[in-house]
């Protein structure tokens, strides 16, 4: 039998979940001393269980240790295997050194991932000059493709739609939602310039005029990407753009800056969030049979 874990913050995706492959529920009890220190407690029994925990990594340093506590007791509580199940998988980015020194988190926290879990299964983890997840883990990692639950939302919402990705990067959802919409797509040509400032040049768009544009992207993380594509595409002269993203993770104001420059501004379950409006719910209920 499985029993799915859910960690704090975690219940929407877990109890969908939960419910779609009907298997049980363990709650966690878990808070900080008043010294930092985490406290971490399963609430129910799981001994014979494949256990899956339900942890997305959006704020990973805050998440990890407890994550590690909760899967360290489930191995004791007899648990016959210990899954992660992480929407959002953090610290792929980093995944070269561009200076002496720098440490290359995406292996290393690859690495801590492996020690922990038995399986690892996520939604489009940010793998750039990484191939493939099976390069940085070294127990069965998946990584699930959330742009046919962007291409659904867009048919189900948008008429005469324009798809657009703010950079290279994000061609693969771009390609594949507007194909799945039967809309036409273009890719913006984006030089970042910093951790929160990027550069965007558009491309001839005359071909496009009068249509809807939905930037469609992987992660919305200080919203410098959407905003500039936003700000650039009404420059040219189209309606303000909906935001659509995989990950919306938000830093500081984006998400209040961009929902006043956006038509609206659509995220996947991935990442708890208001602006949630796609359920992650069959992608990761499709995993777990498919293991
Ligand atoms: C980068 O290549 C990604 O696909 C996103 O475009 C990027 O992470 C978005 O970051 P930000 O919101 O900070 O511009």
């Amino acid at each position: 039998m499985t029993t799915i874990i859910p960690m704090p913050g975690n219940h929407t995706a877990a109890l969908e979940l939960a419910r779609a492959i009907g298997a049980k529920v363990c709650e966690v009890t878990a808070r900080r001393f008043p010294d930092g220190e985490s406290y971490v407690r399963l609430m129910q029994p799981v001994e014979g269980e494949r256990v899956i925990i339900v942890c997305t990594l959006a704020d990973p340093d805050a998440q990890f240790l407890r994550l590690v506590f909760a899967a360290g007791a489930a191995r004791v509580a007899g648990a016959s295997r210990v899954e992660l199940i992480a929407p959002y998988l953090a610290y792929m980015r980093q995944d070269r050194r561009f200076a002496d020194g720098e440490a290359v988190s995406a292996r290393h926290f690859a690495r801590l991932l492996s020690q922990t879990f038995d399986r690892i299964t996520t939604i489009d983890p940010h793998l750039h000059r990484i191939a493939d997840l099976s390069e940085i883990f070294t127990v069965p990692a998946r990584a699930l493709h959330g742009a046919p639950l962007l291409a659904r939302w867009v048919v189900e919402h948008v008429e005469n739609a324009l798809i657009i990705g703010p950079d290279e990067e994000s061609r693969q959802w771009v390609e594949e939602v507007a194909q799945a919409a039967g809309a036409p797509h273009a890719v913006l040509h984006k030089v970042r310039q910093g951790d929160a400032k990027v550069a965007i040049r558009l491309p001839d768009l005359a071909f496009a005029k009068g249509r809807q544009p939905v930037l469609v992207d992987d992660i919305v993380s200080s919203g410098a990407t959407m905003l500039e594509a936003a700000a650039k595409l009404r420059a040219a002269g189209f309606p303000a753009p909906i935001c659509l993203a995989v990950h919306g993770l938000f830093s500081l104001d984006a998400y209040a800056l961009l929902k006043a420059v956006c038509k609206t501004v659509v995220t996947t379950g991935s990442v708890p969030h208001p602006s949630n409006a796609i359920s992650v719910a069959p992608l990761l209920r499709e995993a777990i049979h498919l293991h």
